[in-house]
């Protein structure tokens, strides 16, 4: 059963898209983004959801949302941790910062913690390369020079829901 659906107000926002592009393939990822944003992941029920709504098969849908890693494929936590274990980042610690966290959240990858608070993904070149390592949090906020202190130091202020990027 489909149970995703975009209520009146995001369906003209859609129409508003549209007059953007166009091709209506264009539109899959603005579209996808939004239930990203409403959801907090794309379930296969919302892509198929997306492709009866813009006349898209649903394998086109799959292969787009599947190839962005942007976008989140499974329910993840409160606080979406990605953490860049690309070349300069290996180089910096990433994979210590990597396991430090898994250790200490209690998960792994593409884990979420029994609490829903956070969820852990490790991930290629985040393109802030010379502040390595670095971590991305709920696809918007970076967290850079990274050292277990300051891992245990986030990861505090997410847990009491004081959270300022002062880093
Ligand atoms: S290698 Fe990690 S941000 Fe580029």
């Amino acid at each position: 059963m489909n149970n995703f659906k975009f209520s009146k107000e995001e369906l003209k926002q859609i129409e508003k898209i549209k007059q953007r592009y166009l091709d209506k393939n264009s539109l899959l990822l603005p579209v996808l983004w939004m239930i990203q944003e409403k959801e907090g992941w794309i379930s296969e029920e919302a892509m198929a959801y997306v492709g009866e709504l813009l006349e898209i098969p649903y394998s086109t849908v799959l292969g787009v949302a599947s190839f962005y890693t942007m976008f989140n494929k499974k329910p993840k936590g409160k606080y979406h941790l990605q953490v860049c274990t690309n070349v300069s980042c290996m180089l910096r610690g990433a994979y210590e910062i990597f396991q430090y966290l898994s250790k200490k959240l209690g998960i792994k990858n593409n884990e979420i913690t029994a609490d829903g608070l956070f969820s852990l993904e490790e991930v290629e070149c985040l393109g802030s390369c010379a502040t390595s390592p670095v971590i991305q949090v709920n696809n918007k906020e970076y967290y850079e020079n990274l050292t277990k202190e300051k891992i245990d130091e986030l990861i505090e202020k997410f847990r009491t829901h004081l959270v300022e990027k002062e880093f």
